[in-house]
């Protein structure tokens, strides 16, 4: 993670030391850089190049405002899945006409939000919800831009829980159905068709899926145009992978390049709604050491983060890489980073080795996606704060909870 230097022994951020930002701040706490974020983001436009079309971030993977203000500074595009999310572009000066809008289960509210509003498109997964997307548009008096999401059946290889093109999965509509509902949608009075997408999967470290699954699109694009439909853009999603350990996913203007080579003549736009390449090795989970607890069988040291600050190695067996942020000599053993959450389930790495103190702080890494995005208040803890580094300097983007926030909304029973 080239953001995060080692200098002289001490782990830094950009020009920052690491433990800086935890005796200022605190601990845990999610840290991004601005330089890597840039980066990533600007590799994708770079790729794009002048080809007409919209690097679309995935909200999802980090939604903290001072994220979404840095992209949508630099001209990024949204992918949104929920009202929560368009709200948080809009807040961040994301522009309504870059969002597209996707996600199995919007519901008219949300629907009727991104209308007024005036998102570019609706990536629609159903037949249910493309009449009701109809009749949305139609109470408000406008047509919906739409793409459907369609599902080309291709094995993306990665985790069976981050894997979504497969016929079995819950998104999109099958490819093979996919000519009978671009006839229905073109045929609803509220609906404008634009575009077609996909998203087979999450952490690809292949080429060849998104290609697999571009070429099914494009066979289903030639289809819809003998039937007299054309369509503006094509959108290949998200799911670029990211070296955790030891993975060699494409670069992203390889995989960019590759798309573009199939585009060339096609007059299509091109799409992407990348979220991991963009953020995942921008961010570490900074921490501190609790206490060393080693036993007989095992070496524990408990850390004031937990899973409920990163579920991804209880949900998904991910690994992360751990290291000590002021390197200092001592004997080095092998570890578990255990949280002090109650389930057994609770770590963040396992088996690693390490020269550890208690009193030592450790920087989680690789934790910029799906990492505060997923966490939670389980057993009653404050989410962590969020800071942002640009070069020497660090900006609190999202304040540590309070145990007021903890109770905020609840009530007791009245007597
Ligand atoms: N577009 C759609 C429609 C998606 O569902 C997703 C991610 C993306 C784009 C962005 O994919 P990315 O470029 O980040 O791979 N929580 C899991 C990952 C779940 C991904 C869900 N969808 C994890 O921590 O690994």
């Amino acid at each position: 993670m080239a953001y995060f230097p080692r200098v002289q022994g001490r782990l830094h951020v950009e020009s920052l030391p690491l433990a800086d930002i935890a005796h200022e701040f605190g601990t845990p706490t999610y840290v991004y850089s601005r330089a890597a974020l840039t980066d990533a983001f600007q590799a994708y436009q770079h790729a794009l190049g002048d080809h007409p079309g919209l690097v679309c971030f995935a909200v999802k993977a980090n939604s903290n405002l001072g994220v979404l203000g840095l992209l949508a500074d630099l001209g990024a595009g949204f992918d949104i899945v929920s009202e929560g999310e368009l709200e948080r572009v809009l807040l961040a000066g994301g522009k309504p006409e870059k969002i597209v809008f996707s996600g199995v289960g919007k519901t008219p509210a949300a629907m009727r939000k991104a209308l007024e509003v005036g998102v570019h498109c609706f990536n629609v997964e159903s037949e249910a919800e493309l009449e009701l997307l109809s009749e949305v548009a139609l109470q408000c008096g406008t047509t919906a831009p739409v793409s459907l999401r369609v599902n080309p059946d291709v094995d993306a290889k990665t985790h069976p829980y981050i894997s979504t093109g497969l016929k079995e999965n819950k998104f999109g509509i099958d490819i093979a159905r996919a000519p009978e509902v671009y006839a229905r949608a073109a045929a609803l009075a509220g609906l404008r068709v634009v575009g077609v997408d996909c998203h087979i999967g999450s952490q690809l470290t292949e080429l060849d899926p998104f290609l697999d699954a571009l070429d099914r699109l494009l066979a289903l694009i030639n289809q819809l145009k003998h039937r007299g439909i054309s369509l503006e853009h094509i959108d290949i999603g998200g799911g670029l992978g990211v070296t955790y350990q030891q993975e060699t996913p494409p670069p992203i203007a390889e995989l960019i390049n590759a798309v573009k080579a199939r585009l060339s003549d096609s007059g299509l736009a091109l799409v992407m709604e990348p979220g991991r390449s963009i953020c995942a090795n921008a961010g570490v989970l900074l921490t501190e050491v609790l206490f060393l607890k080693p036993t007989e069988h095992k070496n524990f040291a408990i850390i004031d983060a937990a899973m409920n600050d990163n579920i991804r190695p209880a949900l998904y067996q991910a690994w992360q890489g751990a290291e000590v942020v002021d390197q200092h000599a001592g004997e080095t053993k092998t570890w578990d980073l255990v949280g002090p959450v109650c389930e057994t389930g609770d770590f963040l790495a396992k088996d690693r080795p390490l020269a550890l103190a208690a009193g030592d702080l450790i920087a989680v890494m690789s934790t910029g996606a799906y990492g505060f995005t997923m966490s939670s208040n389980y057993n009653s803890r404050p989410r962590a704060a969020e800071v942002m580094v640009d070069g020497d300097r660090a900006h609190l983007v999202r304040a540590r909870e309070t145990l007021a926030d903890l109770t905020r909304g609840e009530s007791l029973l009245p007597n």
